[in-house]
């Protein structure tokens, strides 16, 4: 059989969410991945340092035991964030970053920032103390075609920004754009990006296929194949610029199923696999072991994970659900194939 061994993954872009009810998909991610970046877009969201360190140690109660998984804490960036709380952050050895979403982008985003010129200060005081700023990269504005959000962001947003702030260590998240890998390509080191699995495997045809699909719905919304074609290649690259963020995003299957369905897309029961079947389908299996282990920890300068795990090629059968908060959450590929399979230690 099929094998392949890589130094422990991370995940550099997580929603675990909160409370009793996410303990599976803890588990998931736990059994695959060493570190994760964890998103701190709760309702309400997690502002400060104190309820970051509070976050962590609720994530920390609901591990498995046998596990040496670490959640990586990020606060959420709001107009009223301090640069304070952003010299408390930098010093803070359980967090590693701030996230920006602009002010009703995407799911419980109600908080954050409405203009890039009230929290000029707390960015000048990341760019001064080399915390990374994460960055959801889409304009919220109603007159903007949705497929055109991350490349309007880019230009009137995020451009000017690193003009303002040339060192400003910055994560453009979840990209899905040609325009957004070729942004990150013609920017300094200090400017990464991440790339989720669902976005290197699925096109917007997914979305409508046989009718309307709720678990393809996510934001940034999966975008045409020219676009995924381009994700595909910069990930494949070896341009230690990209890494691996799955964005794996859970909302219970009524919160999907519904005439207004939430955007996210659950893929943290088998990231690492379908990551695999992505860099395999363009004949790149050779490069999946840095984009997923190694440029991420560079970028944020933690160490490389010594330990390892092991993908069998092996199919097997996605389940429809699992359990979830009061329901269930319906995962990416539910009642299909996948075709690696993590081995279990
Ligand atoms: C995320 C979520 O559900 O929290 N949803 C998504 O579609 N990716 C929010 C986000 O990262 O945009
Ligand atoms: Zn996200």
């Amino acid at each position: 059989m099929q094998k392949i061994i890589l130094a422990q993954p991370d995940d550099w872009h997580l929603h675990l969410r909160d409370g009793i009810g996410t303990r599976t998909i803890v588990e998931h991610t736990a059994a695959q991945f060493k570190r994760a970046i964890i998103m701190p877009n709760l309702a309400p969201p997690v502002t400060t340092v104190e309820q970051a360190e509070a976050y962590r140690s609720r994530i920390l109660d609901l591990l498995p035991a046998d596990t040496s998984f670490e959640p990586l804490m990020t606060l959420y960036l709001t107009d009223k964030t301090t640069e304070e709380e952003v010299y408390k952050a930098a010093e803070s050895k359980n967090i590693h970053a701030i996230k920006m979403y602009p002010a009703g982008a995407t799911t419980n985003s109600d908080f954050g920032i409405t203009d890039i010129n009230n929290v000029i200060n707390a960015l000048t005081a990341m760019e001064k103390m080399e915390l990374p700023l994460l960055i959801h990269g889409e304009v919220t504005d109603a007159n903007v075609d949705v497929f055109d959000r991350e490349a309007v962001f880019i230009d009137t947003v995020l451009a000017p920004l690193l003009d303002k702030l040339p060192s400003l260590r910055v994560v453009l998240e979840h990209i899905t754009t040609k325009h957004g890998i070729d942004f990150v390509k013609q920017s300094g080191k200090n400017v990464a990006g991440t790339l989720t699995a669902h976005h290197l495997l699925l096109n917007r045809n997914a979305i409508f296929q046989g009718g309307i699909q709720p678990h393809h719905y996510c934001l940034p919304i999966l975008k045409r194949e020219t676009h995924r074609q381009a994700l595909l290649d910069a990930a494949t690259s070896g341009d230690s610029s990209f890494f691996l963020g799955t964005d794996s995003a859970p909302h219970e299957i009524g919160k999907k199923e519904t005439a207004c369905g939430c955007a996210g897309i659950y893929t943290a029961h088998a990231a690492i696999e379908l990551y695999a079947e992505a860099f395999e389908s363009v004949n790149a299996l050779d490069k999946l072991e840095a984009f997923a282990s190694h440029y991420g920890p560079d970028f944020y300068r933690l160490p490389r994970n010594e330990t390892k795990i092991v993908l069998e090629k092996t199919e097997w059968l996605v389940p429809p659900a699992y359990p979830f908060q009061t329901e269930s959450v319906v995962p990416f590929r539910a009642n299909e194939l996948i075709s690696w399979k993590l081995r279990s230690e």
